[in-house]
């Protein structure tokens, strides 16, 4: 019997074949019970008796490893026999040793990949344990390659048969030898595993013009590709990935930026060999396939859909389709990077967990999915990386060549994911376990204040992304970054002030509600004016404003009239980056404009929450331009196509559209209010919330309103009647409730275009726009009718009438008024 200890391989080359460990050991009549913890620096793929152990993928996970390492636990009484047995494990590089961040720096937290491991065998009158030391020997296998971006390099030829099973002739191997590491780190369940949780079949398979094979999965995804194959031995296989096409046809491999993601497999050359990677994954939706023996069938090849496995909590979908795809996009997103961390992204050589990225995405996250476990293992990381470096790093876990410093919206979900979470859930521990992780990072702010109360220096990211910044400035957008800074800080202070006072700190809760009032009253002595102009006039300005509660309700109303105005001005297309985007919906359908807020909504052209769906976009993209309306890619390197932070859209679906929102943390008290616009005759969102299923349904038909709810069991809602009437508003209880009610008159057609609306809007809709360039046609025949035309399109219908003298100009205006009229929608 020995204590385990790591283990690792005393030769390794980096970038290397993967580190094949094994040994043999001796089960003894009347084992009651085998189980394996096993963990690795590196990701490991256990191995027993010739079987692979569990389903978990990409083990063990990513978490700050120096500070936490997720172990985990398999019962493996089934796979165990009474003779002789082998234990194996294969370890590649994963994020533990291979090349993280744009630099590629390698090593980031050991130089080889090493294994540790702990067989027990319990018999009723013992237990043995089976543990890493020095009787495991280390040798090579197929896995010649390996890493996160790189892909996995695997020769079926170099396979070594019977190497994971009992007997086998390990003579050319070597004696395995101890890597340190401190072993009180180890923890069970750290965190949920990564599991394959769907596999989708080709839906394309094409030839690109210059000869290429290229697989269209149809969505963007995070996984690998699995194939089955029949060809001559030494054939290689060569899968290159890739989120999209270019205009031409090819693989545009640019938003990948440094990782190779490309895979090779070369064939052992014995009827049919089936495989996969097990230590890398992509972010993909084409695979370009080189080398593939005769004709590719589609049937050879899926992708692997591979996710933190969690359960689904939220759904949401609307009468418009491009509204219900557009959601669609977002849980793609998530599912995309919630591969272990919350990432930025999947594909490029980054994938890391950026602060800010979830800061944004939060509560829209925490809607969609169970994030608890996830969350709160992150969280624990952020906790003991900021305590080693007294600052909230920018990514957690942090691998970043240089050192992070405070910076609003980032460090902020040190205190603003916490609150999101007890939001949810309503357990204090969740508060408990962050609080002083809270403090720290409240505090640390509170020292870097100036003398009037703001933050107003330093390095700020600001609205990051913001698509009028300059392209080589990410941060350099329209909305002054320390205004960005002391806004947040404001809903900082707030949250950090009701944490300390419901976990009972009283003196806390005192000292945090008095900076909240410092940073507030400094904040709208040198930002807000009396009667609510925001100094510095941007969507994003007034979106932080009105909805961190800086305002008083007089001065509230003039910004969202300002709001509205600077919305309308950018002709409905997106002009905040990632700390005005979640809010902008809000801050306007909060201040009385809900028909703009849709008009945001509904609005297609570039840059627009509707423009990547109408390009055909399966996730959210990190810009809203990430690809241009010509099919190319935006050229400023910031283009991937699988970022979740600007999906924050989705939590204003959930709660306005779809109307289901909290009152109180735990969903005890439930609010359902269904803001009905624009163009949409039905929705339905639900939440699996802690108590149980919350659903709304609401939908407009044959001039009637139906209104369908549940409230779980342990729950109350306040009913607020969307187009009442009467805006009536009811108590419920717990149990299904319908309503039925006229619809004002009018609602339910898609008329949402008058004659003052520009051209350009109006050719947002196809249908309405065809019955426009009829009229057109038919008043002036042969003029071709662009609606892109610089002078066309920014003109009110009204005033192409106008052009035409008499008689001729009131009979365009009429047709005209004609092709726009309200048309009954059939939806459903
Ligand atoms: C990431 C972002 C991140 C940002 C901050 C980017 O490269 O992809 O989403 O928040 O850097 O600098």
């Amino acid at each position: 019997m020995s204590t385990p200890s790591f283990i690792t391989s005393p030769e390794y080359a980096a970038d290397g074949p993967a580190v094949y460990f094994r040994r043999d050991f001796p089960v003894a009549v009347g084992l009651v019970r085998a189980t394996l913890k096993i963990t690795s620096l590196g990701i490991v793929v256990p191995r027993l008796n010739g079987s692979r152990v569990g389903d978990e993928v990409l083990a063990p996970g990513w978490t700050s490893y120096k500070n936490r390492l997720h172990v985990s636990e398999y019962d493996v009484t089934d796979l165990v026999i009474e003779g002789e047995n082998a234990l194996g494990a294969v370890v590649g590089e994963g994020w533990a040793v291979g090349p993280l961040t744009w630099e590629l720096t390698r090593g980031n937290y050991a130089d080889r990949p090493a294994l540790w491991a702990e067989l027990t065998l319990h018999y009723p009158d013992r237990v043995e344990i089976i543990g890493t030391d020095d009787a495991f020997q280390v040798g090579e296998g197929a896995v010649r390659a390996n890493g996160i971006y790189r892909g996995e390099d695997y020769d079926a030829r170099l396979e070594q048969a019977g190497w994971d099973r009992a007997g086998f002739d390990a003579s050319g191997w070597t004696k395995a030898t101890g890597f340190d590491w401190d072993l009180s780190v180890l923890e069970l369940d750290a965190a949920p595993p990564v599991r394959r949780i769907q596999e989708l079949r080709p839906v394309e398979i094409t030839t690109s013009p210059s000869g290429a094979t290229i697989v269209d999965f149809g969505q963007v995804l995070s996984g690998w590709v699995r194939f089955t194959v029949d060809g001559p031995a030494g054939t290689t296989i060569t899968l290159r990935h890739a989120e999209l096409l270019t205009p031409e046809g090819e693989l545009e491999r640019e938003t990948l930026r440094q990782a190779d993601a490309t895979d090779r497999y070369t064939l052992r050359g014995a009827g049919e060999e089936t495989w996969e990677p097990e230590f890398t994954f992509h972010g993909f939706r084409y695979a370009q396939i080189d080398g593939w023996p005769g004709e590719l069938d589609p049937a050879s090849v899926t992708a692997i859909v591979v996710h933190t496995d969690m359960v689904r909590t939220g759904w949401f979908e609307t009468s418009d389709p491009l509204v219900s795809k557009l959601h669609e996009n977002t849980v793609w997103a998530m599912r995309g990077n919630f591969v272990s961390v919350p990432t930025d992204c999947p594909q490029r050589d980054e994938r890391l967990g950026w602060t800010g990225d979830l800061n944004a995405f939060a509560p829209t996250a925490n809607y969609l999915y169970d994030t608890r476990g996830l969350l709160q293992s992150w969280l624990k990381d952020l906790a003991a990386e900021q305590q080693a470096s007294g600052t909230v790093p920018w990514v957690v876990p942090d691998v970043l060549p240089t050192a992070s410093s405070p910076t609003a919206v980032w460090s902020d979900v040190a205190v603003s994911l916490p609150w999101e979470l007890y939001q949810e859930h309503a357990d204090l521990d969740i508060l408990r376990a962050s609080y002083a992780s809270m403090t720290a990072f409240t505090r640390q702010v509170e020292g870097l204040l100036d003398a009037r109360g703001l933050w107003s220096e330093g390095f700020q990211f600001g609205d990051w992304l913001d698509p009028d910044a300059p392209a080589n400035n990410p941060a350099g957008g329209k909305t002054d970054r320390h205004l960005v800074a002391s806004a947040y800080l404001c809903k900082t202070t707030r949250e950090m002030a009701k944490t300390s006072e419901l976990l009972g700190h009283t003196d806390d809760a005192a000292h945090f509600a008095e900076l909240h009032e410092r940073v507030l009253a400094a904040f709208r002595r040198e930002f807000v004016t009396e009667s609510g102009r925001v100094v510095n006039e941007s969507a994003t300005a007034y979106a932080l404003t009105i909805m961190f509660e800086i305002l008083d309700e007089d001065q509230k109303q003039k910004a969202g009239q300002r709001l509205a105005e600077i919305v309308e001005a950018a002709g409905y297309t997106i002009s905040t980056g990632f700390a005005g985007t979640p809010l902008v919906s809000d801050a306007l359908s909060s201040t009385g404009h809900l028909e703009k807020a849709y008009k945001l909504l509904l609005e297609k052209h570039c840059p627009s929450f509707l423009y990547p769906v109408t390009m055909g976009a399966t996730t959210i993209w990190e810009r809203w331009d990430s690809v241009l309306p010509d099919g190319s890619l935006n050229s400023t390197g910031m283009t991937s196509l699988n970022h979740y932070a600007l999906g924050a859209v989705a939590s204003w679906l959930h709660r306005v559209v779809g109307g289901l929102s909290k009152l109180e943390p735990g969903w005890k008290k439930i609010l359902i209010a269904p803001q009905p616009g624009g163009s949409l005759t039905f929705a339905r969102t639900a939440h699996q919330t802690p108590l149980g299923l919350a659903d709304v349904d609401w939908r407009v038909t044959d001039g009637e309103v139906l209104l369908e709810v549940t409230v779980p069991e342990g729950a109350t809602a306040t009913v607020k009647l969307p187009l009442h009437p009467a805006d009536a508003t009811e108590e419920v209880a717990a149990g299904t409730h319908s309503w039925r009610y006229p619809a004002p008159a009018g609602y339910g057609r898609e008329a949402i275009f008058t004659m003052d609306t520009p051209v350009k809007e109006i050719s947002s809709n196809p249908d309405v726009w065809a019955a426009v360039v009829e009229v057109f046609k038919r008043y002036f025949p042969g003029v071709p009718i662009d609606a892109a035309g610089a002078h066309l399109a920014a003109m009110p219908l009204s005033a192409v009438a106008e052009r035409m003298p008499g008689v001729a100009g009131a009979d365009l205006a009429r047709d005209l008024e004609t092709a726009i009229s309200p048309r009954e929608v059939s939806h459903v």
